[in-house]
């Protein structure tokens, strides 16, 4: 289709986007009286309208039956985390049992860690990416020293080639290779945080597993953005935040995903608590423990029902909607952002260079800003465009195909317009 950098162009899109109904279920910011053109889902996606239902819900219920409320409200909270495996297992690949929700991403990570890295003398690195978000850096690096092993020596990282801004997935491939003996575990963010590359999954997995490494996937930047098949892939675990592209709120709950090979096994350890134990004898208080037949085994505490609302309003969401539509608008969006990307340049100059690989991508692009730099983040904050910035010189633009439209590409080249005239 022939695209254009036109108002009419741009409505014509959002008329004919079958998703576009969705922007009005969502509270989008104001300045000025007008909605932000908001970039930012993929550091804290928006508020889906119906949320405040689904907590409403819980305070009522708190309020009218007390703890009661466990067994006797409507959605009873004792195993109210239930209802949110289903339709998570269908965004991220996976059988409803390797799915649960617990805890916050970087606690689930580290708990994981526990039944996932199993370093041994000879055998104690992990592979990761160069720059990894920095709590995974750290999260590593403890688990490491925890272990005992020096995290200069353990972990490997594969770096980008000199002058490029993305990673080869034959570098990972040859990393892995190089370093079969060595490594207990890989681990790396699926899609990451500041080029927006989401990495070959599918054959990092591969290749880790063909030598029997154990591999894992920080999702916080795929899960509600990208295809994912992590059961198909043969993932051993992964885990993921909520609060990005699944719009539970600031610092919501993280999913988790164990492959259903680990499920009933007793040679693999794990921190454990009260819910990770069998239902069915749970409330009789025995001292031994009996896990759970699925992920849900590696749940310690009991369901934060108040956080869990907004995640399960979110996700009712996704389950009309579909990943499948989700992804086939989000390519038509974030391929018109970067048409208008490079309009802009056409008639106005400036200098914007995607490190966003075309062929390999979600909602975001990542945008080295030759020149403009930080001026032309602040120009665009105070027009009401909500991006974000990230150093050296990074706008990172995230278009939501839930909330966002082809309206908003539009304006947001005409705002960028005047902000390099200026
Ligand atoms: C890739 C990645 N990993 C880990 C985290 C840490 O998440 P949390 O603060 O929920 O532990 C984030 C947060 O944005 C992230 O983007």
């Amino acid at each position: 289709m022939q695209l254009k950098n036109t108002l009419a162009f741009a409505k014509e899109m959002d008329k004919a986007d079958p998703l576009g109904k969705y922007r009005s279920e969502f509270i989008i910011p104001e300045m000025n009286g007008k909605p932000v053109i908001y970039f930012t889902g993929n550091s804290l996606g928006l508020q889906p309208r119906r949320t405040s239902n689904f907590v409403n819900e819980i305070m009522s219920d708190w309020a009218s039956l007390g703890v009661e409320g466990h067994f006797k409200a409507d959605k009873p909270w004792w195993d109210y985390h239930e209802r949110l495996a289903a339709p998570l297992a269908k965004i991220v690949g996976a059988k409803t049992g390797e799915v649960t929700v617990m805890n916050t991403l970087t606690v689930n990570l580290h708990l994981l860690m526990v039944s996932f890295y199993r370093p041994e003398k000879g055998k104690f690195k992990i592979l990761c990416e160069e720059k990894a978000f920095p709590s995974d850096q750290y999260m590593l690096k403890s688990q490491v020293r925890f272990h005992g092993f020096d995290p200069e020596e353990a972990l490997v990282e594969v770096k980008k080639r000199e002058g490029e801004h993305q990673w080869q997935t034959e570098d990972f491939l040859d990393a892995i290779e190089e370093h079969k003996d060595e490594l207990a575990l890989v681990l790396i963010g699926g899609v990451n945080y500041y080029n927006g590359q989401v990495m070959d999954m599918a054959a990092i997995t591969r290749k880790a597993r063909e030598h029997g490494i154990t591999v894992g996937w920080d999702l916080a930047h795929a899960a509600g953005n990208i295809d994912l098949q992590l059961h198909d892939w043969d993932v051993d675990f992964a885990a993921w935040c909520s609060y990005k592209y699944m719009n539970s709120g600031p610092g919501n709950l993280s999913g988790v995903f164990v492959h259903e090979r680990y499920h009933n096994r007793t040679d693999i350890p794990r921190f454990e608590g009260w819910w990770g134990t069998k239902k069915e004898t749970r409330f009789l208080m025995k001292p031994e423990f009996e896990p759970m037949p699925n992920a849900e085994a590696w749940q310690l505490s009991n369901a934060p029902v108040i956080s869990m609302a907004p995640y399960l309003a979110s996700l009712t969401m996704f389950e009309e909607v579909s990943m499948k539509a989700l992804r086939a608008k989000s390519e038509k969006l974030t391929g018109y952002l970067e048409f208008i990307l490079k309009e802009v340049e056409r008639e106005v100059g400036g200098n914007f260079e995607i490190i966003t690989p075309k062929n390999a991508r979600g909602c975001q692009l990542s945008v080295l800003l030759h020149g403009e730099g930080k001026t032309l983040f602040d120009y665009l904050m105070s027009q009401g465009v909500v991006p974000d910035w990230r150093e050296p010189n990074v706008i990172r633009l995230a278009p939501v195909p839930f909330y966002n439209s082809f309206e908003d590409m539009f304006r947001f080249g005409e705002i960028l317009k005047k902000g390099i005239l200026k």
